[in-house]
Order: C-alpha cells, then structure tokens, then sequence
C-alpha cells in the first residue's frame, strides 16, 4: 500500500462520523510510537511534519522512516503530512520530496508571526492547491489565527484576537478549494493554553458550529488540541521539571467539535510531555544509566499510550481496514474530473 492521500481519510473519516488525530513528529521513536498505537487500535494515521522537523530529521530522513512505516505496517492506511507550511516554495518542496499532503498556512505571513491579509492568504493557498491537486496531493488551509508563540509558530496572544469569522470561511473555501479547512476557536499550540479549565469564553466552539452549519461539507481541523493532563504535567514536575500549571483543550470538546465536522486533530504537546516525563523518570530513579535505548524505550511506550488513548477517544480506532486506499496517481483523476464540473 503506498502512502495515501489525506483527502480519503478525511472523506471516510466524514462517512463514519469520526475524527483522525495528525501527530507530530521529529524522529524514529516517534513513528514507530504511532504505527504501534495504529496497529493496536487499528487506526488509520496521519503523521506530520512541521517546518522544524523537516530542518531537525534532514527530511529525507524522515521520508525514508515513514516509508518503513509503511512497509512493516501495510494494514495501516498512512498520510504524510506538512503541517504549518509557511510559503508556495516550502510546500512544493514537500510534494517534491513525497509528502502526501500539505497545509499552507497563510493566515500568517512567511515569517510564521505576522497575520497576513484574507487576499494574500487566498492568493498563496490557491497557488499551492493547483500545484497539489495536479500531482493528487490534499491541501489544508487556514483561517483566522491561532494564538501563543512558545514554538515559534503563532501570532502571539490569547488565542482570541484573530477567532475565524464564519463568513469569510466559507469565502475562503469558495475561491481556494481546499480539501481541508483549519480555524481559531481560542486555542493556541504548547503547553500553556489556558489558565483554568476552559469555558465558553475562551473555546469557541460555538464558532466551529456556525462554521460547521454553513461549510456542513468541509472537513474542519482543530489545532493546538492537546489536552495537557495533570497526569503528565505531574509527571514531569516529579522528577524535577518546572511546568506551572495549566489547562489544555478537555477531550469531550474534541469530541464535541468531531460531532460538528471536525476531521483531523493536531496533537503534539501532550506526546512532548508524555515522551519528557519517561526519560526524567528514568535519570531521576537509575542516574547510573547512560544507554540512550534505556530512555528512549520507556519514551517511545509513554507516547504510544497517549497516541492510543487519543486514537480511541477520537474514534478513529477499528476503521483502519474500512477501505482500499487510493493512491496518489488516482487522486490526480478525482481533482481533474472535479475541476471539469
Ligand atoms: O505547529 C506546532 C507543532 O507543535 C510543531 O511544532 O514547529 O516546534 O516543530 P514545531
Ligand atoms: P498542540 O501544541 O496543542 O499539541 O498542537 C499541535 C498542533 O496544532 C500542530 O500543528
Ligand atoms: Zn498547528
């Protein structure tokens, strides 16, 4: 089975009313914690890419690691994708390289900081959807901005400066054709989203269902949605780190937000946690060690029970043999014979 096209996971992700998690990652332990949640729940999975992960692996790495992913796990339906891309240049050079699906992010500038005007974001996602759609690749876009900065990612503040206006969503779906759509509610990447548990007030969920109600066919995507739990906050605090309190995004929202279109859910910061609180332990209890594999084992598992627990809430799990994959070739057809309508 070769990698697949994100656009046929969402699509039957929409079908069976369920939400895909797309996971982050950096590295060999943090495929391989995926595949195995994958294989255990039998989930289909989309792993992601960001612009720093591509800089950090080398990306051919990270290419050549997922077509083993690929290989040993040929039960697993697989998604490549580029998360955050910032410019035309480095989401072509993803599809050069084989990624089966990018995200122009044009809510921001290239800079990753400065939110860009709704025309300069039109102008450069459609640039990159006819690219995409030519060579069978899906595109997520965005709209609205999500807020913090800790990964240098973000335009910085609360998250509810730039929520999407429902409005100009369906605008920007109209005149870019994106596959899927990412929005702002409130939320923002890293560990410090909120200061207490959220409400209303600063998760607008209320906004992804107007959204929902006018766009009831698109496939929506929910960023900065790790729930940062107690459990690995304590974790990590235990052995020695200095996390300060803080709340992240409760699941029954995401659940919430899949019953009301949401598709594909960005997760990475509760991995982080989960992947740092195991190779504290392990300094902390047994400072004698000095073997990498006797932290990054424990590492790779604390990930994989977050990705499986994830995979299950979200509902991907038991959908992973559903359907016969499309490949990349063949998406190339669908967008043809869809642009000819
Ligand atoms: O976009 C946010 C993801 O958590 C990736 O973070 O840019 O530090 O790799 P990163
Ligand atoms: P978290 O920081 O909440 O895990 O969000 C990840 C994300 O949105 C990646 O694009
Ligand atoms: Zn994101």
């Amino acid at each position: 089975m070769p990698l697949v096209s994100m656009r046929q996971l969402l699509d039957e992700a929409a079908k069976g009313g369920y939400g895909v998690g797309a996971f982050n990652v950096n590295n060999m332990e943090q495929i391989q914690a995926i595949m195995e949640a994958a294989r255990d729940t039998k989930s289909p999975v989309i792993i992601q890419a960001s612009r720093g992960a591509r800089s950090y692996s080398q990306d051919k790495f990270l290419y050549h690691l997922m077509l083993a992913a690929n290989e040993l796990y040929p039960e697993i339906p697989l998604v490549m994708h580029l998360d955050h891309g910032n410019s035309f240049e480095t989401c072509k050079s993803a599809i050069d390289l084989g990624f089966t699906s990018v995200m122009m992010d044009g809510s921001l500038k290239e800079d990753g900081k400065t939110p860009a005007s709704f025309e300069e974001n039109v102008a450069v996602t459609k640039a990159v959807v006819d690219l995409a759609h030519s060579k069978g690749v899906t595109v997520e876009g965005e709209i609205g901005v999500l807020g913090g900065i800790e990964d240098g990612h973000g335009a910085g503040g609360s998250g509810l400066e730039h929520v999407t206006d429902p409005a100009q969503a369906v605008e920007f779906v109209a005149q870019t054709g994106v596959d899927a759509l990412a929005i702002a509610i409130g939320t923002s990447h890293g560990a410090y989203k909120f200061s207490s548990k959220p409400d209303g007030s600063v998760l607008k969920m209320d906004v992804l269902m107007e959204i929902h109600k006018r766009l009831p066919n698109v496939h929506l995507v929910m960023h900065g949605s790790s729930s940062v739990p107690k459990d690995l906050q304590d974790v990590i605090n235990q052995y020695g780190g200095k996390l300060k309190p803080t709340w992240g995004v409760p699941v029954e929202e995401i659940q919430l937000g899949i019953r009301n279109g949401v598709r594909k859910i960005n997760v990475d910061t509760d991995n982080r946690l989960a992947i740092t609180g195991a190779i504290r332990k392990v300094f902390a209890e047994q400072p004698e060690k000095f073997d990498p594999r006797d932290y990054m084992k424990p590492a790779r598992e604390a990930m994989k029970k977050v990705v499986a627990t994830r995979m299950t809430q979200f509902g991907q799990a038991g959908h992973a043999s559903d359907y016969a994959p499309i490949s990349i070739e063949e998406m190339k057809k669908y967008y043809t014979k869809a642009a000819a309508k």
